[in-house]
């Protein structure tokens, strides 16, 4: 109880520092959001997404579940990206991963997790798309590393391909489509350079953000 307890405690202090910075701070946003960014991201504890990119409360949207998958036939993360899109009209969607994700290696490990493995389904889906390009990495850690960043990727084409976001862009809507990776051991978010304006940029971007990854030839032929 008394950790609960602490809450309370730490949230006044925390408005009471934030209403110093600015007296009119809660007031203003109690009227209206409208935050450039939607986050798509993984629920790990570690990777906190206004934190990490120095965004105040009304900056950044976010959805947040095991793996930061996006699923087109998810009705919360479609929900999510809808309400993100067609009425707060943010002009960054990012998908951000992160290298040690536990569900990228619950995946890799076949680790029972209970009901988290029929989530992980569809990680493992991007594991076995690019079976032959994990297989020749040694496994472990390296192997982890690719699949946490061949994930994000995945997870970009599929949030190109939902309805939402076709249908901004058809009407000419500006939205931008991201995948980005963070590092828990340097706090620092990497571009994978997957970032996609409209539909004809989805299959090169990705091709070209997975080629840019390393081919196996390049990382695994020792192994
Ligand atoms: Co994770």
């Amino acid at each position: 109880m008394e950790r609960f307890a602490r809450l309370f405690s730490q949230n006044r202090h925390w408005a009471n520092r934030t209403l110093q910075g600015n007296p009119e701070f809660f007031k203003e946003l109690s009227n209206q959001q409208s935050p450039d960014f939607l986050w798509i991201g993984c629920s790990d504890s570690r990777v906190p997404a206004n934190q990490i990119v120095e965004l105040a409360p009304g900056e950044v949207f976010v959805h947040r579940n095991i793996a930061n998958v996006v699923d087109p036939d998810d009705l919360n993360c479609g929900a999510v990206v809808q309400y993100a899109v067609d009425h707060l009209r943010v002009e960054h969607v990012l998908v951000v991963g992160h290298y040690g994700c536990g569900g990228i290696k619950a995946s890799l490990d076949h680790t029972p997790l209970g009901l988290a493995d029929q989530w992980l389904a569809r990680v493992d889906k991007v594991k076995q798309r690019h079976h032959a390009c994990l297989r020749v990495l040694p496994a472990g850690k390296t192997r982890e590393d690719r699949l946490c960043e061949l994930n994000v990727i995945e997870q970009v084409r599929n949030l190109c391909s939902m309805a939402v976001i076709q249908n901004a862009w058809t009407r000419g809507q500006t939205v931008m489509v991201h995948g980005c990776i963070y590092g828990l051991q340097d706090g620092l978010i990497r571009d994978l350079r997957v970032s996609c304006r409209g539909p004809a940029e989805v299959e090169p971007n990705c091709a070209a953000a997975i080629a840019h990854l390393g081919a196996p030839s390049q990382t695994g032929l020792s192994h």
